[in-house]
C-alpha cells in the first residue's frame, strides 16, 4: 500500500494521477447524489456505460458519476464534458442517443435539451442555464468534477494541497490567523466567527483536543451539508485535518445523521482512503502531526445538531443540551476542548488555505464574507442547492435563480434558517443575505434553509407547523421549551380551528417572547420565530382567523367550505377523480358540485382544478357553520 510519507510525495503522486488521465474526447458526467439516485441517476449511468462499451466508444467517451449539481428538481440529468452540454429529466433509454450524438459527435440531441416550458428558448449549457447563470458557486462546483468516492480525482485536481502547504509552510498560528483574516462564520446557524473558535480551542488547557464536524442537519427542507459531504467528502476532510492541525487536536468525529446513508458511506470511504495513505493517523504527510477520524451515526432528532447536544450523544448519552459557558471550545468531548464546525464551515477551510483570506472575502458583506449554499424549495419554478455570494438580496435568489413564484401564483412569504427561522413577507425581499441584515429583518441566516410561499399558505397555518416540529423535537429537559412550545401550539391550534379570541394573540406573543429569553438552548431560544416574525408581517391573517373566523388563504379546514363555481365548471372531472371520499358529483362536460356534509376539505380538488379555470375555490364557511360571539372576550 502506497502511504504517503512526504509532501513531495503527495506531489509526485498528484503529477502521476495526471500524466495517468485518460483523456477521453469528451466524457459523460452523471449527477447521482440522493436526490438525483431517486429520479433514477444510477440506471441512467448504466445504460450510458452500456451504449458506450456496446459501440466499443470506452477509450473516447469517459463516464463520470458525481454528486449532486444542484439543481436536484430537473433530476437525473448529465453533462457533456468539455462543452458543457447539459440534459435533464432523462431516462435510460434517452442514453444511447446521447452517447452517439453528443458523445461522439459533439451534437445536440434536440429533443431534450433543456426547456423552461413549451415556448421557452432552448438552453443548452449547463452555465447558461437561468438556475445557475447568477451562481457563484465556489464550494459546490467540485461536485460537477469529481467522483466522491475516488480520492485520486481530489488529489489530482488538486487535493491535501492546502493540508500540505498549512502542515509545512504554515505555522498552527498563522492557520488560525488566516482564517480570522477571511471573515469566515460558521455556517451551522449562529454564524460564530471560525477563527476566534480555533483561537478558544489552541488556548484551551487540556489534552487531549477534539474537533468535531456537525453534519447533522436536522432542519425540515435543508440538504446543504448532505450535498457536499455525498459530493467532495475530501474537501469536509481534509478541512478538518487542518482545523486539528490549528487547534492541536488528535481525535475528529463526524457526527451524521443515520437518514443520509450515502452520505455517512461517502464519508467513510474518504477517511479510509486518507488513512490508508497517511493523510490521517501517525505523523500525517511525515509531519509531527497525529490525527484521525471517526464517523458517528446519530438518530435523527432535530435537538443532535446542538453542540452540546451532539457531543452527549458522540459520548453515548441522550441528546440532551447542557447550559454554556463551559463552551465546548474549553470543555467539550469527555470534558477536553473540542471545536465544533459545521460540514460547510469545514469545507470553507481548504480554499481559504490554498487561496488565501483575500480570495474568500473578496465576495460578501462587510461583516459577512464568502458565499452561502442555501436548499432553495417550496413554491418557486426552480428548486435545488444554491450557492450565492453574501450579500445578494433574497430577491435574487427567489426570482433570478428560482424563477419567482409559479404559473399564475403570487410569492407571498420566505421563511429562512428552518424552523427556527422567521417568515419574511414577499414585499420585504430586497433584504440582504447577511447574518446581521436577516436578524434585523426578524428572521436568521440558519444552515441555509429556504421555503417559498404562495398565496396557497395560511401564514398562521405556517407559524403552527413549524411550532409543533419545535414542540415535537423539544427535548424537555427545562420548562420553558417543553411546556412553552405547546402552549403556543395550543393556541395556534385554537387559532386556527376558529376557537381564539383577541387575548390569545396577546397570549402568544408574550408566551413567544418569555421562551425566547428564558429556554435553556437555541432550539427554544429560537422556537418563536416563525410565530414573532409571523405575529409582525402577518397579523391581518391572525386576525381574519380571530376576529372573522376566515382563513384568508383558504387553508384552515375548521373555516373554509369547498365549492365548485357553476359559471366556470367545464366538468373536466379532474377533481371528481382526485377526491379521495368521492364527494364531488358530476357527469363529464357538466357542471359538477361538491357534497359538504362528505367533503373532508383537503384540498386536492383545488390542485388539481386547473389554473386556467380555477372553478374550485374554498372560502369561508356558511354563516350559520361560524362559531358565534366573533371577536368575544373569555370570561
Ligand atoms: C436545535 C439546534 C439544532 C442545530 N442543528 C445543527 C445542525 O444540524 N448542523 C449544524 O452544523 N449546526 C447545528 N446547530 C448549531 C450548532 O449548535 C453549532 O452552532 C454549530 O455546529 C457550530 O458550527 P459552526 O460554527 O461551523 O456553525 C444547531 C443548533 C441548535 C440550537
Amino acid at each position: 500500500m502506497m502511504r504517503l510519507a512526504h509532501p513531495g510525495h503527495l506531489e509526485d503522486w498528484r503529477a502521476r494521477l495526471r500524466e495517468e488521465a485518460s483523456s477521453p474526447a469528451r466524457t459523460i458526467v452523471v449527477t447521482a447524489g440522493t436526490c438525483g439516485r431517486a429520479s433514477g441517476a444510477m440506471e441512467l449511468a448504466e445504460a450510458v456505460r452500456a451504449a458506450i462499451e456496446s459501440r466499443g466508444l470506452s477509450g473516447r467517451i469517459g463516464l463520470l458519476i458525481t454528486g449532486c449539481h444542484g439543481y436536484c428538481e430537473w433530476e437525473p440529468s448529465l453533462v457533456v464534458q468539455p462543452e458543457g452540454y447539459f440534459y435533464g429529466r432523462l431516462g435510460p433509454a434517452d442514453a444511447a442517443e446521447i452517447v452517439e450524438k453528443t458523445g461522439l459527435q459533439g451534437r445536440i440531441v434536440e429533443r431534450l435539451v433543456y426547456k423552461e416550458g413549451p415556448r421557452s428558448k432552448a438552453v443548452t449549457h449547463l452555465a447558461d442555464l437561468p438556475f445557475y447563470r447568477k451562481q457563484l458557486r465556489r464550494l459546490t462546483e467540485a461536485n460537477l468534477r469529481l467522483d466522491p468516492e475516488r480520492i485520486e480525482d481530489y488529489v489530482q485536481q488538486g487535493g491535501y494541497g492546502a493540508l500540505a502547504k498549512a502542515f509545512f509552510e504554515m505555522s498552527a498560528a498563522g492557520v488560525i490567523d488566516e482564517i480570522k483574516a477571511s471573515g469566515l462564520r460558521g455556517r451551522g446557524g449562529a454564524g460564530f466567527p471560525t477563527g476566534i473558535k480555533w483561537q478558544l480551542g489552541r488556548d484551551a488547557a487540556g489534552r487531549p483536543k477534539y474537533v468535531v464536524c456537525n453534519a447533522d442537519e436536522g432542519d425540515p427542507g435543508a440538504y446543504m451539508d448532505r450535498g457536499l459531504l455525498e459530493g467532495n467528502p475530501h474537501s469536509v476532510l481534509e478541512g478538518m485535518i487542518i482545523g486539528a492541525y490549528a487547534v492541536g487536536a488528535s481525535e475528529g468525529y463526524v457526527y451524521v445523521r443515520a437518514e443520509y446513508p450515502l452520505a455517512v458511506a461517502n464519508i467513510r470511504r474518504a477517511i479510509e482512503r486518507a488513512r490508508e495513505l497517511g493523510l490521517l493517523g501517525e505523523n500525517i504527510l511525515g509531519s509531527e502531526v497525529h490525527f484521525d477520524v471517526q464517523v458517528v451515526q446519530g438518530a435523527g432528532a432535530f435537538v443532535s445538531g446542538e453542540e452540546t447536544a451532539l457531543i452527549a450523544s458522540i459520548e453515548g448519552r441522550r441528546p440532551h443540551p447542557r447550559q454554556r459557558p463551559p463552551y465546548p471550545a474549553e470543555s467539550g468531548l469527555w470534558g477536553r476542548p473540542t471545536t465544533i464546525n459545521n460540514v460547510e464551515t469545514w469545507a470553507s477551510v481548504v480554499p481559504i488555505i490554498d487561496r488565501g483570506a483575500g480570495w474568500f472575502a473578496s465576495v460578501g458583506t462587510e461583516k459577512s464574507k464568502g458565499t452561502k449554499i442555501f436548499s432553495l424549495v417550496g413554491r418557486v419554478r426552480r428548486t435545488g442547492l444554491v450557492e450565492v455570494p453574501m450579500g445578494v438580496s433574497l430577491r435574487d435568489i427567489i426570482d433570478d435563480i428560482g424563477g419567482g413564484a409559479l404559473p399564475g401564483r403570487t410569492l407571498k412569504a420566505v421563511q429562512t434558517g428552518g424552523p427556527s427561522g422567521g417568515c419574511l413577507p414577499a414585499a420585504g425581499l430586497g433584504v440582504a443575505v447577511d447574518f446581521e441584515a436577516l436578524a434585523r429583518a426578524g428572521s436568521i441566516m440558519g444552515s441555509g434553509g429556504l421555503i417559498a410561499m404562495d398565496d396557497r399558505s395560511c401564514m398562521v397555518d405556517v407559524a403552527r407547523f413549524f411550532l409543533g416540529f419545535a414542540a415535537e423535537e423539544s427535548c424537555g429537559k427545562c420548562a420553558p421549551c417543553r411546556i412553552g412550545t405547546r402552549l403556543m401550539r395550543g393556541i395556534l391550534d385554537r387559532i386556527v380551528a376558529g376557537l381564539a379570541v383577541n387575548s390569545d394573540l396577546d397570549r402568544l406573543e408574550a408566551l413567544a417572547v418569555t421562551v425566547q429569553a428564558a429556554s435553556l438552548c437555541g432550539l427554544g431560544r429560537t422556537s418563536a420565530n416563525p410565530v414573532l416574525s409571523t405575529l409582525r408581517y402577518f397579523r391581518d391573517e391572525y386576525r381574519a382567523h380571530v376576529e372573522d373566523r376566515v382563513c384568508p388563504a383558504g387553508v384552515c379546514r375548521a373555516l373554509i367550505s369547498l365549492t365548485i363555481d357553476p359559471a366556470l365548471c367545464t366538468g373536466c372531472g379532474l377533481c371528481r377523480k382526485i377526491c379521495p371520499v368521492d364527494a364531488i358529483a358530476g357527469r363529464p362536460k357538466t357542471v359538477h358540485a361538491i357534497d359538504p356534509a362528505l367533503c373532508i376539505k383537503c384540498g386536492a380538488c383545488v390542485e388539481a382544478c386547473p389554473p386556467g379555470i380555477r372553478a374550485v375555490r374554498s372560502g369561508p364557511v356558511q354563516a350559520e357553520r361560524k362559531a358565534p360571539g366573533r371577536g368575544r372576550r373569555r370570561s
